[in-house]
């Protein structure tokens, strides 16, 4: 779906992302939402926000789970994706904080596969996710599912492409500051979730968007493997969309 810009589209997904929660609060019941950091989504979290500030929107059944975070990476780092979630949208909803999931980069190393598996466990236990929230990185990749990535791939640590640690130097004031590791959700783990909505947004995002949605399905390109999925949809302003 192609929206004339970020904002309008932001609101789209917020809406959908919105009655969901209140059609399932009505019956008291939980909404489980993947979500996702990177600029792309925080229109949407304003506007989930201002739903909750001016609309009474309540996420006390809201569970949620990240995709990923960098490893090493305390939480109260600058970069973090836990401070990142929190200035964003958590410190600004009534979410109970318990029902926060966002992997730990603090986990020590050689209890990072089992840490993983326990995060699978917890989504599991939740009763899966409802939607999943994605952005799209320059190698194609969705969470930290860089190219090689297998679809049945599960949460576990990974190492960073280096174009995404070039995009990610300003945020850490240089390419040499930028964690080489990351912990994220699997291609497995987001296929599963029941809805998978995928936004991207500007001109420097059309080559990618052409290749994961037009392109052949391709470890290469992991944004291809949600060609696969049933329910997924691609939320693009008119310049992402330049080269469809
Ligand atoms: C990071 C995140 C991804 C995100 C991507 C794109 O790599 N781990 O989840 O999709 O960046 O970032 P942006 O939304 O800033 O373009």
């Amino acid at each position: 779906e192609i929206f004339e810009d970020s904002k309008k589209a932001s609101k789209h997904v917020a809406k959908e992302i919105a009655d969901l929660i209140r059609q399932r609060n009505k019956n008291d019941k939980n909404t489980v939402l993947g979500l996702a950091t990177g600029s792309t989504p925080t229109k949407v979290y304003d506007e989930l926000v201002r739903l909750h500030k001016e609309e009474g929107l309540s996420f006390k059944n809201v569970i949620t789970f990240n995709l990923d975070e960098y490893y090493p990476m305390e939480p109260d780092s600058l970069q973090s994706y836990v401070r990142f979630m929190k200035e964003h949208l958590f410190d600004h909803i009534d979410i109970p904080d318990e029902q926060v999931h966002i992997p730990d980069g603090t986990v020590e190393e050689d209890k990072v596969t089992e840490y993983c598996k326990l995060y699978e466990q917890q989504i599991r236990d939740a009763g899966g996710i409802d939607i999943q929230l994605l952005g799209i990185g320059r190698t194609g990749h969705i969470g930290f599912n860089e190219p090689g990535s297998r679809p049945d791939s599960r949460t576990r640590l990974i190492t960073l492409d280096r174009i995404t640690r070039k995009d990610a130097a300003s945020d850490f004031f240089g390419e040499e500051y930028v964690p080489r590791r990351a912990i994220t959700m699997g291609v497995g783990t987001i296929l599963d979730a029941r809805r998978v909505i995928m936004m991207a947004w500007g001109e420097g995002k059309a080559p990618v968007i052409q290749e994961a949605i037009e392109g052949p399905i391709r470890e290469s390109v992991p944004a291809t493997y949600l060609q696969n999925h049933t329910d997924a949809t691609v939320i693009l302003d008119d310049a992402s969309s330049a080269e469809l």
